[in-house]
């Protein structure tokens, strides 16, 4: 049985944070504002007014959320670097206090037979590049994510061996200038929506490149939130409207990490829209050149879609989600013209209204094996639930086990039909703060006593169901699965 396994022996089995979410401590030990730091003041932009001023004080308990790790078993810790806490004020002084809180958090990975997987990138920008030029809208950003970058590769480069330069540029690009719902909180500015991905795209491209110089033993790629998507039915028109959302939704990122071009189709429809990117002489060369040294996809799954024509029926593209965080029906996403998505008859949601599609993941990582024939880290992927915790200290989360443990399983069937998976990180390792769903959507292995109406929250850590279930899945190499 056992050389029937399809997981590698050096497989990471991973877990995944982001420092916002997690870290506190937003004003401490010399570090800056981030835009989410301004952003949580604006009373109802997060459900209860949540933020992230404490989080779940992952800065002060570091030594003991890795010792929960260590005792788990796990591979490899996926976090990010608060930008604002390296340049908190300026990109002419480094903080040396953020640098060395870093240090130690990589150093307690690797004692701990753990490998750091750093995010550069997790959405939190400092605030005085938002007021200096506006942040991502300009091109200014480029040089100055540079810049940070460097002094990331210097100071970690021979201690951190994967690097993810910016993470669900699709996401934080689209609720930032089209939906809102994330600084800088722009609604339907179209045009600046593609020209600030443009701005992204240059600066992971730069980061790449700089990473072949610092650290030639190193693996960086992004990570994608991949929506894979399904034809609602096989009428023709259906099936162009699923190539349409493909080449917007999902292609208009993959392509330019992995090939470092944009889908022509996409490209075509933009231009005629008038919302199309500019290119400055010189970018597509750039983005070819990264594009080559890219080693990895990093996948970030937790839903599909499904696809249908929309003619030109006026459904509104830009109410997805509601921005409370709190359920509620959704209405149907779409771009006029071109496709609708509506809910698929034959899955089940989450309590956030997510389609739960375990064979979804196996569809991405074989579109990704085919179209980029790159490996793929699957960074995050997960079940945000209300979780409850019994008197004696433990959580039942059966519903967890199950969305993971069925996620696994299509994993490894795309893994025995071709697909290099290099690794898996759960989303996420603690209890951490949904950005706008405070801290009642839970996502942990392990339950942290913190959430929206808390005073003084005892912050302290339980390990659910879950956590003795992937202990064993990491123990078995996945074969209890
Ligand atoms: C991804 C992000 O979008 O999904 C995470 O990278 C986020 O930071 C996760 O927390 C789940 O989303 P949400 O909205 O449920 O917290």
């Amino acid at each position: 049985q056992a050389n029937k396994n399809a997981f590698p022996k050096d497989f990471l089995w991973g877990s995944a944070s982001a420092a916002y979410q997690v870290e506190g401590a937003w004003n401490e030990d010399g570090k800056g504002p981030s835009i989410w730091d301004e952003f949580v003041k604006v009373p109802g932009t997060t459900f209860k007014n949540t933020n992230g001023d404490v989080a779940v004080d992952h800065y002060h308990r570091v030594e003991e959320d890795i010792r929960l790790m260590a005792e788990m078993g796990l591979k490899t810790y996926r976090f990010s670097i608060a930008w604002a806490r390296i340049f908190p004020t300026s990109m002419d002084e480094v903080n040396q206090k953020g640098l060395d809180f870093y240090h130690k958090l990589i150093d307690l990975c690797l004692e701990n037979g753990i490998e750091p997987m750093v995010t550069i990138y997790h959405w939190d920008l400092p605030q005085f590049l938002q007021e200096k030029y506006r942040g991502w809208e300009s091109r200014e950003v480029i040089t100055d994510f540079k810049k940070y970058v460097v002094t990331l590769f210097e100071a970690y480069g021979s201690k951190v061996k994967y690097w993810i330069t910016i993470n669900e540029q699709n996401i934080f690009t689209r609720m930032g200038w089209l939906t809102a719902q994330h600084p800088p909180k722009m609604s339907g500015e179209e045009k600046l929506y593609y020209q600030v991905n443009h701005n992204v795209f240059l600066a992971h491209a730069e980061a790449v490149l700089a990473f072949q110089d610092l650290v030639p033993d190193g693996m960086i790629g992004a990570s994608f939130a991949l929506h894979p998507s399904y034809a609602i039915d096989c009428k023709p028109e259906n099936v162009v409207a699923k190539m349409d959302y493909d080449d917007l939704k999902n292609y208009w990122w993959m392509d330019v990490y992995a090939h470092g071009r944009y889908p022509k189709a996409a490209m075509k429809y933009l231009q005629t829209k008038g919302v199309a990117p500019e290119l400055e002489p010189g970018d597509a060369e750039l983005l070819a050149e990264a594009a080559k040294h890219v080693d990895f996809m990093g996948v970030n799954y937790y839903r599909s879609d499904t696809v249908e024509y929309n003619p030109l029926d006026g459904v509104d593209s830009s109410s997805v989600f509601n921005t409370t965080g709190e359920k509620g029906s959704m209405t149907v996403p779409g771009v006029p013209g071109l496709y609708k998505n509506p809910l698929n008859p034959n899955l089940p949601t989450t309590d956030w209204d997510w389609t739960i599609d375990p064979i979804g993941i196996r569809v991405g990582c074989r579109d990704i094996t085919s179209r980029y024939d790159l490996p793929i880290i699957i960074s995050e992927n997960g079940l945000g639930a209300f979780d409850t915790l019994e008197e004696d200290g433990s959580i039942h989360d059966p519903y967890r086990i199950a969305y993971l443990s069925e996620h696994l399983k299509e994993i490894k069937l795309a893994i025995e039909e071709g697909s290099e998976v290099l690794a898996y990180c759960t989303w996420s390792f603690t209890d951490l703060l949904s950005w706008l769903n405070g801290y009642q959507k839970r996502y942990g292995f392990v339950y942290v006593d913190q959430y929206e109406e808390a005073v003084e929250p005892s912050l302290k850590r339980y390990k659910k169901d879950s956590y003795f279930w992937y202990k064993d899945v990491i123990a078995s190499d996945g074969k209890t699965l």
